[in-house]
């Protein structure tokens, strides 16, 4: 793989991914959307192999809407299938790379298998620090953001916090991973325009980069055009030009810090 042309100093420090179009790979080549789904578990362990390789430090792959519940009972029982097999045979590869597992979204709806094996794949991978792999499952972003208000409102009234001390960095200190800093770079696949009720919050001053290329198509070669494109942006946080290259002309171009 030639990286030649890919500044390893402005890396985004997250990438956030919605993986679409399995169904249309499988149906174009009049195989089942299963296949489908299976070819792009491999894509997702290509993706989260080269995130390792060039640094990136946080990889979030939106893996299973709150939505996709609401698909055929065996297409839902092979995406969980899916899942639980691809924990358990990357399980060692994450303890040799350094690579921390956490997921976002509603766990509890997660059939008990996949989620005891989930949950001690996060527990066995917590003290990794070398890159961290987020699993978007049973996620929805207006659904985290009511799971972020409740913990709120519970503080309040514990009298742990008053309404007036609510502010952005509260808000962000309740949602599923306050740990996870906000994604630099939103990819999305099989080129449709929209976000999918994917990090709603967090997606606020994201690149986006929308590839026609299909999820289980989606290798190195595609994902080095997104992250070059995403070194050639200019992020303002809703500032002029002027005044960035005034102030702060290390925070300009894409992968300088935003502080
Ligand atoms: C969207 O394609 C993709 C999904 C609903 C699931 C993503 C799942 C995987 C990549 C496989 C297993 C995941 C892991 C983490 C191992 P679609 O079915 O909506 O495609 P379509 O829009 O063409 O129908």
């Amino acid at each position: 793989m030639d990286l030649d042309g890919l500044d390893k100093n402005r890396l985004p420090q997250h990438v956030a991914i919605i993986m679409d179009g399995n169904g249309r790979w499988a149906q174009q080549r009049g195989k089942s959307r299963i296949e489908g789904h299976r070819r792009g578990k491999t894509s997702v362990r290509v993706i989260v192999e080269f995130s390792r390789k060039i640094g990136i430090r946080f990889l979030s792959l939106y893996a299973f809407s709150t939505e996709n519940w609401l698909r055929p009972h065996d297409e839902v029982h092979a995406l969980m299938g899916l899942l639980e097999h691809y924990l358990i045979a990357e399980q060692p590869k994450m303890m040799r790379y350094g690579i921390r597992l956490l997921s976002v979204g509603d766990r509890d709806r997660l059939p008990l298998g996949v989620r005891r094996t989930l949950e001690d794949v996060i527990s066995l991978t917590r003290e990794n620090n070398r890159m961290t792999v987020i699993l978007a499952l049973s996620y929805s972003g207006k659904d985290e953001i009511v799971r972020m208000t409740k913990k709120l409102a519970c503080d309040v009234r514990d009298g742990k916090c008053a309404p007036e001390d609510i502010d952005e960095e509260m808000i962000a200190a309740h949602m599923d991973t306050p740990e996870v800093p906000e994604p630099d770079l939103l990819i999305r696949t099989s080129g449709e325009m929209r976000v999918s009720n994917f990090y709603l919050w967090q997606i606020a001053y994201s690149e986006l980069y929308v590839t026609p290329t299909l999820w289980p198509d989606f290798r190195e070669q595609e994902y080095l055009q997104a992250l070059m494109e995403y070194q050639r942006r200019r992020r303002r946080f809703g500032r002029t030009d002027e005044q960035l290259v005034a102030s702060m002309p290390s925070s300009v171009e894409a992968g300088g810090s935003k502080s």
